[in-house]
């Protein structure tokens, strides 16, 4: 939203909170010196959904975020996965049909290509079995994306598939904020500082260069700025096809021991880790071919590794410190 707004966007949020929190939107509020209006739906609720495209009739687009995003989860409760997921999408596409919102940005994920054959993976990679219901419901809602831009020859979607977003704002005034969140950096963060005791590498015998994981870490401001870039394309008529699928990462491959090495050179705390059994659903490793977004939406990635956990783990600072000025007064 701040990059948006920065953009000269003027922004409405729709989020029911279900997995973020007002903070969030009060934090974007103290970034950008003005308030954002948010409204609570759950965008699993047609009539509701309705309402706010209603209430705004002169939207000139829709970027979708809306959706649970834990590979564990997902697949301890697929179920949940395909509701909220998939029903969310297709009462926001009924809306902009109805509404003649014809510029849409998707958020898909780097999960869609299961374990790629070839590295750094590309938009044209064929789509291997997603190794997680979550990886599925990102891999239908494409589709749904796709059929519903071919059907109705006004609507432009950018589907942006990201690759493993981490850090939070430089202000740290916003990051993530989930109480036991299952992701790698806020489970870093969160052991530095000693909200957990210790956690747990999900394995080291996978075949990579050290047994660990790889992924490809961006920065969520990075992951921002392309939005705006993806609906300015659009509004601007830049795409060639109706539908268009771009990689959002940093390029760079980077093992879950490299990214607690680079995490403890920054922090300068030593983490408490094991190492435990693998844990179902994870690829072995994915990291992008980011050109496309480069050349045609102009986007780059701006934050380094070190800054990515630089400004993760100054959010988890962030945290301690309100924490503890409540408890004092
Ligand atoms: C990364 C690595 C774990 C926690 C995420 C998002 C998903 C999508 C893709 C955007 C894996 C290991 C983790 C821990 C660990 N992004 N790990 N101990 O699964 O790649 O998926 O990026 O759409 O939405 O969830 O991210 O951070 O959970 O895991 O060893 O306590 O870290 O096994 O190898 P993942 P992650």
């Amino acid at each position: 939203m701040i990059d948006l707004i920065e953009n000269g966007f003027d922004v409405i949020s729709v989020d029911n909170l279900s997995r973020g929190s007002l903070r969030m939107l009060q934090g974007v509020e103290k970034v950008v010196g003005r308030p954002v209006k948010n409204y609570r739906v759950d965008l699993c609720n047609l009539e509701d959904t309705e309402a706010v495209f209603i209430e705004n009739p002169d939207l000139i687009g829709v970027i979708h975020f809306a959706a649970y995003k834990s590979v564990p989860e997902s697949v301890k409760e697929p179920l949940k996965y395909f509701r909220n997921n998939l029903n969310s999408l297709v009462n926001i596409l009924q809306c902009a049909q109805e509404y003649d919102v014809n510029n849409f940005v998707f958020s898909s994920s780097c999960s869609v290509y299961g374990n790629a054959k070839k590295l750094p993976v590309d938009e044209t990679a064929s789509l291997a079995e997603p190794e997680s219901p979550y990886a599925r419901t990102k891999q239908m809602g494409e589709a749904i994306c796709s059929d519903f831009s071919r059907q109705n020859k006004r609507f432009q979607a950018t589907l942006l598939r990201y690759f493993n977003p981490v850090g939070a704002h430089p202000s740290s005034l916003l990051g993530e904020l989930q109480e036991t969140p299952e992701n790698l950096v806020p489970v870093i963060t969160q052991t530095a500082i000693g909200k957990r005791k210790e956690m747990q590498i999900f394995g080291n015998d996978y075949p990579t260069r050290d047994g660990s994981c790889i992924r490809d870490y961006i920065h969520v401001m990075d992951i921002a700025n392309a939005h705006t870039r993806a609906l300015q394309y659009l509004i601007k008529g830049l795409n060639k096809e109706n539908c268009e699928v771009f990689n959002l990462g940093s390029g760079n491959g980077v093992s879950v021991l490299e990214l607690i090495a680079a995490f403890e050179k920054i922090s300068g705390q030593k983490l408490n880790y094991k190492v435990g059994p693998r844990r179902p659903g994870d690829v072995v490793q994915v990291y992008a071919n980011n050109n496309k977004a480069e050349t045609k939406l102009g986007w780059h990635a701006k934050y380094n590794l070190e800054q990515m956990m630089e400004t993760a783990w100054n959010w988890e600072l962030a945290l301690k410190h309100e924490s503890e000025k409540v408890k004092l007064n």
